[in-house]
């Protein structure tokens, strides 16, 4: 029998709004109807019932989300990543975010969970671009090498894009442990199971970090943190890799400090035909952004002396196949190139 899939049920409107957490009070659903659980649950419940069956949290998810949650989640309440859920971050395109008390396990307070939607990734714009060169790893975030496995991804079989879309967020997780290793301005990447990533949080009880483009600075301090910035992209292109899709959207701003957030789609420079565009893509957008700020920048300058001073070869122009026309900067970006033609 088909295992009943909540994802299929999941839409927006059916997420509840993120409350603010005040006071933290326990709150106690009923237990759920075992009808309900898809089956990686209930492998669970058959080993381990005690543990996932008080999984309870505090966030009020809507119907079909709190089955989702206590899917994606249950395997991190078992482990003791995470205690209790409290609040819905942000819901993206491709996944949504919650915060998280930390279990036991975890050496923190409050943890972030990024958890994804199972068909978003694969629908993901001109996935090929990124996906060149990048080869595919497991749900333990190791290079797939299986025959079977391969020709199910090469022929788009349910299994195989199952699998692509397993490989999208472990490139996400090891990239951050990589990134976090190096150095980079990254949140802490704790522990990643089935569509779900666990790392630290940045933010605080009334709620997340700020991204860059909601916020504006004076001059003085956006010159400071466009450095670093630059400092990071730097960094990551010394670790042989390129963000992919970085602009004010998916950089937090907490205390005076920045955070990169949302890797799947990262690249490597040397591998990868479309390299270049995708970073200059980057470095573009982030100048748009400092520029707004009052800052002078040179964005194709900026990025030609990065991508040399790390022994690449320059190429012209952002390749616009990579350009999505329903984004204003990246329809921007196009009309400049054009005029200079
Ligand atoms: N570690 C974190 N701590 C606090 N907030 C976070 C964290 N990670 C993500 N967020 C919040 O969740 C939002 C979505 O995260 P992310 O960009 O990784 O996912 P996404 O699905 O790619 O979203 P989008 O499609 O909006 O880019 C971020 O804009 C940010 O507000
Ligand atoms: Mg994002």
């Amino acid at each position: 029998m088909k295992p009943y899939n909540y994802y299929d049920e999941l839409d927006d409107s059916e997420l509840a709004e993120a409350p603010v957490i005040k006071g933290l009070r326990p709150q106690r659903f009923p237990p759920r109807h075992p009808k309900k659980l898809a089956a990686p649950l209930r492998q669970f419940v058959q080993t381990q019932d005690d543990s996932l069956a008080s999984f309870r949290f505090t966030y009020k998810a809507a119907r079909f989300e709190e089955g989702w949650l206590l899917d994606s989640l249950g395997g991190f309440y078992e482990h003791k990543w995470i205690s209790d859920v409290l609040s819905r971050v942000k819901g993206g395109k491709e996944a949504s975010v919650y915060l998280c008390r930390a279990g036991t396990e975890v050496p923190a307070d409050l943890v972030a969970a990024k958890v994804y939607r199972p068909r978003s990734l694969r629908n993901l714009k001109n996935d090929h671009a990124y996906r060149e060169g990048r080869e595919n790893l497991d749900a333990e975030g190791k290079v797939v090498i299986d025959d079977g496995m391969l020709q199910s991804m090469a022929k788009r079989t349910e299994y195989g894009k199952n699998l692509l879309h397993q490989s999208w967020i472990a490139y996400e997780f090891t990239c951050m442990q990589a990134l976090l290793a190096a150095g980079a301005d990254v949140p802490t990447p704790y522990e990643m199971a089935g569509n779900a990533i666990l790392m630290s949080y940045i933010g605080d009880l009334d709620g997340c970090a700020p991204t860059l483009s909601e916020i504006s600075f004076e001059r003085s301090e956006a010159r400071g943190l466009f450095e670093r910035v630059i400092h990071n992209i730097d960094l990551l292109l010394a670790h042989e890799r390129i963000h992919g899709d970085l602009s004010a959207y998916n950089i937090l701003f907490w205390e005076g400090d920045i955070t990169l957030i949302d890797f799947p789609q990262v690249i490597s420079p040397r591998i990868n035909r479309n390299a270049y565009g995708i970073f200059l893509r980057d470095v573009t957008r982030v100048c748009e952004y400092f520029n707004k700020q009052g800052l002078s920048t040179n964005p194709r300058k900026l990025a030609a002396d990065l991508w040399t001073k790390h022994g690449h070869r320059l190429e012209p122009e952002v390749d616009v196949r990579l350009l999505n026309d329903e984004d204003p900067q990246d329809r921007a970006l196009w009309q400049k190139q054009a005029r200079r033609k």
